[in-house]
């Protein structure tokens, strides 16, 4: 089939939609964020008994600091990523508790908690930072 048989098969709405995928959401400061450079020597700490922390409560719980989401997974344990997003560099990457997984909403990107992505949308691993828990704080670092 032809490029403009295609498209005239999907219909006008649809051909726009795959002719300019991106308007609206991948633009720079969209609704959906913003395009981050990853940060470097990350190395922070949580006090579990904060205010900061009192989302890490409960199993799929999390909290965004310096760029990193903190998670506390469906059986736990602490985890860590990177807030930027491997697929585009959007800061929108979120832990997702339903499936006990980090996701990205601008595109759809899902990975595992150890970073590997679990659907098409990238090949790119997402970062993922070492945690260590002394007594009530948490270190988050590289
Ligand atoms: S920037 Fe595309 S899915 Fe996150």
């Amino acid at each position: 089939m032809e490029r403009k048989e295609f498209l005239k098969s999907i219909g006008a709405g649809a051909a726009f939609a795959v002719m300019f995928p991106c308007l609206g959401g991948c633009s720079k400061d969209s609704d959906n964020g913003t395009i981050v450079t990853e940060p470097t020597g990350v190395d922070f700490t949580i006090d579990l008994n904060s205010e900061e922390a009192s989302k890490l409560a409960n199993p799929g719980g999390f909290v965004l600091k310096n760029l990193v989401v903190v998670a506390k997974n469906a059986a736990g344990i602490f985890v860590a990523a990177s807030q930027i997003c491997s697929h585009e560099g959007y800061d929108q990457v979120r832990f997702q508790a339903d499936q006990d997984l980090f996701y990205c909403d601008v595109h759809g990107s899902k990975f595992s908690q150890n970073g590997t992505p679990t659907n098409q949308v990238t090949q790119n691993n997402l970062k993922i930072y070492s945690i260590e828990q002394t007594g009530d704080i948490l270190r988050v670092f590289e």
